[in-house]
């Protein structure tokens, strides 16, 4: 077989962009550099450690793991080597000459321009390896794969100096396996030729890495694996960097919890919550979920069964001592053991996030409340632990961001009051406005404004909090009379306009189900409102949009008698149906809907403004 010989390779257009942003915006913190060539390495001996387990020839005579790193001063490079997994030809050009794999326009759209907020955003890109061109012009990296022949190894080079949008690959012989990641320090970095200055960023940032770390001939961390050890043993910054490490995250974590559990199963936990949301946390790629350890034994990474869905955005470890080494993904979907751990996972999470503070939790929240609001439909048994922690929008401030809890929102209940009101649109601005509240705002009567499409889905299973029923102002009747305050029952009489009910009934035709007055209404002429059991007008849309085939549910109309126009309808006027649509359209308008003819419904407005002004008065 011919071997295949040097090859130059471009990377995707975006990444020399990538790369001077990065060098620019991380370049006052250089010496994270040695953090992230370290961390890979960590990585990979638990990979190699994995991947041994079914296959122990894998160690060929050579089973303790470690890093090494290297300064030759005459050359000025530094080279940082693992006996680890290795990489294959494919992955080399996989793992390390494709920049962050997936996502690249994603990212790039979120960018900001702000250098602080960027460099955020860079972190979480998986850009760990291209660090090294913070203080490295040239990085050469020799590798081998565990259970590859030495002349099987790849020698990958990329030199900055010359051509960013390129690198080379070439065949390549290697005694042992593992990598060598030699870095080529530009003008002005000689100081990371001092031992004892790289043992001093070892130990800052790479003290809790599991095995040991050898700067020249001396050992420059504990070596032992950081949530084996006792807390009190733990300084911040150590758990700090270990998050840095396990969440592939260049910012600080928002809280974390740590715990030894005992009983039916045992298990370390150590959870993070991340102070920002990853920029694909709703991309199908997204890495989720937690890395799995038997007995200090790397299994997995993004073990998505230890934690339901509506948590993926937490990120660290456990470490159980009871399951099998050869668990699978397969096995974990069944395994009752599983079930417990994921109970005693998800319990300390919601224990953490019930202790935060004010702050943070609000923080935490404009990160991540989207997706703790799929909590309650997926996880039931947590349903009223859940309902505690959510936050939304209200008419009390009227404000976009979501700070009003549902127990600041029962302590704020009119004396009669027995419900939790809230409204559901598609965007702030149309819950804020929507008709349906008139009555509620002339009343002092709180409502909570939903305007988050999964809201749909949490009101869909979160039915009530506190024994206080959720109900929509959009549907059914709403009953206001016991409510402290009430108005006067106003003073119309459905017979008095009997008449003009049936009448727009019949001009609508099957566009309504009924029309009847409103008790809803004080400024608006009409609404829309659903029938008691039947799906809202949002989500119907939602569920338009998706795609989804949704069971035909006419609304009912409702009409403001006070209202002006109401009051000059004239059933037997020649334009009377044209005012009968008006109605309807401006009521579907008003909740966010569409018009099915939106051409004839200017049409129509404008021929009865016309009649407007030259009726005489
Ligand atoms: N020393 C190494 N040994 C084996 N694989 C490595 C090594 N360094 C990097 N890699 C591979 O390159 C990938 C990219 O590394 P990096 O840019 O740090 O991103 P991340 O660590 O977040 O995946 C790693 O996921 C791994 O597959
Ligand atoms: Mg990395």
């Amino acid at each position: 077989m011919a071997t295949p010989q040097k090859e130059t390779l471009g990377f995707q257009a975006e990444v020399k962009q990538l790369l001077d942003l990065m060098i620019h915006s991380l370049y006052s913190n250089k010496e994270i550099f040695l953090r992230e060539i370290v961390s890979n390495a960590s990585d990979a001996a638990d990979k190699l450690r994995f991947e041994a387990l079914a296959s122990n020839a894998l160690y060929d005579g050579d089973p303790e793991l470690k890093i090494r790193v290297a300064v030759d001063k005459a050359a000025r490079t530094l080279t940082v080597s693992d006996n680890g997994i290795g990489m294959s030809r494919d992955e080399v050009i996989a793992n390390i000459g494709t920049i962050a794999r997936s996502g690249t326009r994603e990212f790039f759209q979120s960018l900001t321009g702000d250098q602080a907020k960027d460099a955020r955003l860079i972190g979480q890109f998986g850009v760990g390896f291209y660090s090294a061109f913070i203080v490295a012009d040239r990085v050469t990296l020799v590798t081998r794969r565990a259970g590859l022949p030495a002349s099987e190894a790849v020698r990958w080079e990329c030199d900055m100096s010359k051509d960013a949008a390129a690198y080379s690959i070439e065949p390549a012989q290697k005694a042992g396996r593992g990598t060598d990641v030699t870095l080529h320090l530009r003008e002005g970095e000689d100081e990371l030729l001092d031992e004892f200055r790289l043992r001093s960023i070892i130990h800052k940032y790479s003290d809790h890495i599991g095995i040991p770390i050898f700067v020249g001939e001396e050992k420059a961390n504990q070596a032992s694996a950081l949530w084996t050890r006792p807390k009190s043993e733990i300084t911040e910054e150590q758990y700090v960097e270990f998050y840095r490490h396990v969440g592939h995250d260049f910012d600080a974590p928002l809280a974390w919890t740590h715990n030894r559990v005992e009983g039916r199963q045992e298990y370390i936990q150590l959870l993070y919550i991340p102070s920002r949301a990853p920029f694909d946390l709703w991309s199908r790629e997204h890495r989720h979920g937690l890395k799995l350890y038997v007995r200090r034994v790397f299994i997995m990474d993004d073990a998505e069964q230890l934690l339901p869905g509506y948590l993926r955005f937490v990120r660290g470890v456990v470490d159980s001592n009871d399951l099998p080494l050869n668990v699978s993904r397969e096995i974990l979907q069944q395994s009752r053991d599983i079930d417990a751990i994921r109970a005693g996972c998800t319990k300390r999470v919601l224990d953490l996030l019930d202790g935060l503070d004010a702050e943070k939790y609000a923080q935490f929240w404009r990160e991540f409340g989207r997706v703790l609001k799929e909590g309650p439909a997926e996880d039931a048994a947590n349903k009223a632990r859940l309902a505690k922690l959510l936050r939304f929008s209200s008419t009390r401030t009227d404000a976009e961001e979501e700070t009003v809890s549902l127990a600041d929102y029962v302590s704020r209940m009119k004396p009669g009051q027995d419900k939790i009101y809230y409204v559901t649109a598609e965007t702030f601005a149309a819950a804020k406005g929507s008709p349906h509240l008139e009555i509620f705002r002339k009343r002092g009567i709180e409502v909570l404004l939903l305007h988050d499409r999964v809201d749909e889905w949490l009101v869909a299973s979160l039915t009530e909090f506190e024994g206080k029923a959720l109900a929509s102002v959009a549907r059914g009747d709403i009953d206001l009379s016991k409510v402290e305050g009430a108005d006067p029952d106003p003073d119309w009489q459905v017979g008095e306009h009997a008449e003009v009910l049936r009448s727009l009934k019949e001009a609508l035709g099957e566009r309504v189900k009924d029309v009847r007055l409103s008790r809803r209404l004080h400024e608006s002429p009409s609404c829309l409102v659903a029938d008691e059991h039947e799906m809202g007008g949002n989500l119907a849309r939602i569920l338009k949009a998706a795609g989804q085939k949704v069971p035909l549910a006419k609304p009912i109309l409702e009409i403001n008698p006070g209202h002006a126009i109401v009051k000059r309808l004239q059933p037997g006027d020649a334009r009377f149906a044209d005012w009968a649509g008006l109605l309807y359209d401006q009521a579907l308008l008003a909740e966010g809907g569409q018009l099915e003819d939106p051409a004839g419904f200017v049409k129509r407005t404008n021929e009865l403004m016309l009649g407007l002004g030259q009726s005489p008065r």
